[in-house]
């Protein structure tokens, strides 16, 4: 029937539409993480990548990209709308982050997302093999797992969830729980970054849909079994050392220094510009450092990078316009003549870009209020080959149960998050160097590649000895 022996699918497909010199549209694969691990499998299994290319009411054919072959998935404009920035992005983004923001509940937006995903997982089934491997991605998705099962028994059918699963009482609010659960009882394996987040899973499945279960194990009525495990992604680790050591980033990283008056201390945040990201509460810190005289405003400069993301999203609006105001006020209430403490940047760079500040960043602040894992961390400790640098983490972000030698900061505790960030500003190398190794030896160990492989093992197993009830 089909062409491919592994399939992914995802919201997004791994490319980006750009626009050559000469006019000519070209596909350039995405800086993500996710394609770097899995492009090696897909091309070794003549796999197939399933997602959105990203435009609304455009239809694209099928192509082969880098050795894989993409197969871009159609949205209209009221299904953009509908299911990617209504149902995923405002109903399912804010719920599964602890309600940061208030979910919204629209019974056409979940009309919308049922309508996708059915379109995804049909997708799928025409393009995978006779019992090929299949992966589904994220929250966007989590209805195809169950909906492809029901059109093709024959497949092996993984789910991973990039962001976290909510607590059991946050999940309960969703008027489409049940069939969220059930959607997801379709795979095999399902991933998730936590443990406590698979077992508020299997909590609810026991609980809502009243299957058995048995620690990381679902028994179903017709006799198969479920897994739910923690999968705690990473990065190409490797890739991003690789990088920071280039003479170009090390070079550019000087060159960032010296452009912002060559101050003692840069601080650096990097974040999607999104309300779960804590951006107000460390710029709030930052400032009073500042204004209570903790910090000089000639030896520090903070510099955020927040880059633009689902920008017609209310939630995402409104953030926009507060961090503006926020910024403006601290450079406006402790700035000096040519001293601007906030250098505040919405924009996206390049990796090279990112490599070079990270090179350049003295601390590194990463302070989301809740994050599935937070690969900017990771990005940040893999750059730092020189064993410097310090990171000031959140322990709200997934990242924090295995970056144990960060500065762990809870991000509403506005004074705990200054004087951690002072402990990082004056820590001396010494200090750092023993943090940063540590630190170093669990990113570097726990790459990305190795997250997928040991789903894809646990995926391909033969589970034999799982599938007795007990
Ligand atoms: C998070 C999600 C991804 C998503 C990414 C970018 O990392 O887990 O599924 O692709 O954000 O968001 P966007 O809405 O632009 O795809």
């Amino acid at each position: 029937s089909g062409t491919a022996d592994f399939v992914v699918i995802a919201n997004r497909l791994p490319v980006d539409r750009v626009t050559a010199p000469n006019g000519e549209t070209l596909w350039r694969t995405s800086p993500g993480g996710l394609v770097t691990a899995l492009e090696p499998v897909m091309k070794s299994n003549g796999g197939a990548w399933i997602g959105w290319h990203g435009a609304a009411d455009e239809k694209v054919k099928p192509f082969d990209h880098n050795g894989m072959h993409l197969v871009p998935v159609p949205l209209t404009e009221s299904e953009v709308e509908e299911y990617y920035e209504g149902f995923s992005n405002a109903t399912l983004w804010p719920l599964y982050h602890d309600v940061v923001a208030p979910p919204e509940f629209h019974r056409e937006w979940w009309d919308a997302y049922v309508r996708v995903n059915r379109r995804f997982a049909e997708k799928a089934a025409e393009v995978a093999n006779e019992g090929a491997v299949v992966w589904v991605q994220d929250y966007q998705l989590q209805l195809v797992p169950t909906m492809l099962r029901e059109l093709r028994p024959d497949l092996r059918i993984g789910f991973f969830l990039h962001i976290p699963f909510p607590p059991t009482e946050l999940f309960q609010q969703l008027p489409w729980r049940r069939e969220i659960l059930e959607g997801l009882l379709g795979a095999d394996l399902v991933g998730f970054q936590m443990p406590g987040a698979a077992q508020n899973f299997v909590r609810l499945v026991r609980q809502r849909v009243g299957h058995k279960t048995h620690r990381d194990m679902i028994y179903l009525p017709d006799g198969r079994t479920v897994l739910a495990k923690a999968y705690p992604i990473s990065i190409d680790a490797a890739g991003f050392e690789e990088l920071a050591r280039t003479p170009e980033v090390i070079a550019r990283a000087a060159e960032i220094r010296e452009s912002l008056g060559n101050p003692k201390t840069i601080l650096l945040g990097i974040d999607r510009l999104d309300y779960t990201k804590g951006l107000r509460q460390r710029l709030r810190a930052f400032g009073e450092l500042i204004a209570d005289g903790s910090v000089h405003v000639d030896d520090a400069v903070f510099v955020q990078v927040a880059t633009p993301s689902r920008e017609r999203v209310q939630q995402y609006k409104l953030l926009r316009d507060d961090i503006n105001r926020l910024v403006g006020r601290i450079n406006g209430d402790v700035g000096r003549i040519g001293q601007q403490p906030v250098t505040y940047l919405h924009a996206s760079y390049p990796r090279q870009e990112m490599a070079a500040l990270y090179r350049a960043a003295d601390v590194m602040v990463v302070t989301p209020l809740r994050d599935g894992m937070n690969l900017v961390a990771k990005e940040y400790v893999a750059c730092r080959y020189d064993d410097q640098g310090a990171l000031v983490l959140s322990e709200f972000a997934g990242a924090a149960s295995e970056l144990k030698s960060a500065y762990q900061v809870n991000p509403h505790d506005i004074n705990g998050m200054k004087s951690m960030m002072l402990a990082a500003i004056n820590a001396g190398p010494r200090e750092n160097g023993r943090r940063m190794k540590a630190m170093r030896k669990q990113v570097m160990e726990n790459d990305i590649e190795l997250w997928a492989s040991n789903f894809l093992e646990e995926l391909t197993s033969d589970r034999e000895l799982h599938e007795k009830n007990p």
